[in-house]
């Protein structure tokens, strides 16, 4: 049987190249050698965007786009919504007995929200819900009984607890999960066109959904070494925020940029007008799918309904075993082989 990878995102917005270089290229290729679960994590926009509860919806069906127009295969993959999963939620409540409120407490996450939402003076604005998300994501992850998990290295503390909660029931009751690995990617994130970090509230990221013009408007404006006025001026690639962007999807000349900027051989201007095409090269494809399901409702809703119910089933099998192995099955008093 083929080992079970488990990894998603929230539904906040669109996805970025970011995103593409730091984990969908890589589960696109992981769905070759594993049975891939793809998790849509709504509960966890409400741990802090409760009142933008009416943008969720068309976020979840943005991400499933996302999701198939990079390649992701839903007859390969099971792709889901997390709050559709009753087996999420329950586990959410049994393992929220097995982790200490110190432990809580100590999730460098939490603290560092906490942390913020004090200097803003917004305590009180942190739910119970949000400190007890990481337990929601151990039961993400444990649901399905995932081998492996993809994630970024700042999602390692929450693998960590998964890890532990596993082993805890494990040794508590009867062995039923297995310990969940994380899989960091290795590739430094990319940075946004201003190069801070790339976000959605930064506006310096490219979406994968952005048309030609968006991209071209987008890498004019980009920063580039701040050394360099005239385009003979000898110039920086490592600080350069556009030349990151060519070592990603430019790798043929990548090198040769380099020389030449260094070099000054070649101005700013020409620079970027190669990443544009070369950036439009790559996105045309991802386009091309993307036009193909947004022309097919039907089938986008389909392969959700399909996702759910493969999640569900797994859910009940694990939630069978979780409660027999707790002694939650009750079989003596209730008389019924359901669980
Ligand atoms: N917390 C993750 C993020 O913000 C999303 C997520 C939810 C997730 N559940 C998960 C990732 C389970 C990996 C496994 O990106
Ligand atoms: Fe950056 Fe290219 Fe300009 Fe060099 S020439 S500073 S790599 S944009």
């Amino acid at each position: 049987m083929k080992k079970r990878i488990l990894t998603g995102d929230r539904p906040t917005g669109p996805l970025h190249l970011g995103h593409y270089i730091g984990s969908l290229k890589n589960r696109v290729k992981l769905q070759n050698k594993y049975d891939c679960f793809f998790i849509i994590a709504d509960y966890q926009v409400l741990t802090d965007h409760l009142s933008e509860t009416e943008k969720i919806q068309k976020n979840i069906k943005e991400i499933v786009l996302d999701y198939l127009s990079v390649g992701i295969d839903p007859s390969r993959s099971t792709i889901f919504i997390q709050s559709k999963i009753p087996a999420i939620a329950e586990l959410t409540m049994f393992f929220s007995m097995m982790v200490s409120f110190q432990e809580v407490k100590r999730n460098p996450t939490v603290k560092t929200e906490f942390k913020l939402a004090k200097e803003r003076g917004r305590i009180s604005e942190i739910s119970y819900g949000f400190v007890g998300y990481p337990v929601s994501q151990a039961a993400d992850i444990l649901f399905v009984r995932a081998h492996l998990v993809p994630v970024g290295k700042d999602q390692l503390p929450h693998i960590e607890l998964t890890q532990e909660i596993a082993r805890r029931f494990n040794r508590l009751f009867t062995r039923v999960f297995p310990i969940p690995k994380p899989l960091v990617g290795e590739v430094p994130v990319l940075p946004g066109l201003d190069g801070k970090k790339m976000s959605k509230s930064l506006g310096n990221a490219i979406y994968l959904s952005d048309s030609p013009e968006v991209v071209k408007k987008k890498v004019m404006k980009a920063v580039t070494d701040p050394a360099r006025i005239h385009p003979t001026d000898k110039g920086h690639p490592e600080v350069c925020n556009v030349f990151q962007y060519h070592k990603a999807f430019n790798k043929k000349e990548a090198k040769k940029i380099e020389i030449r900027c260094r070099e000054g051989r070649i101005g700013c201007v020409e620079c970027k007008r190669n990443l544009i095409e070369r950036l439009n090269e790559f996105l045309d494809p991802i386009r091309k799918r993307r036009r193909y399901y947004e022309q097919r409702e039907n089938l986008i809703s389909q392969i959700l309904i399909s996702g759910n119910k493969r999640a569900q089933e797994e859910g009940e099998k694990t939630l069978k075993l979780v409660r027999r192995a707790m002694h939650l099955d009750y079989k003596q008093i209730l008389h019924s082989k359901e669980g």
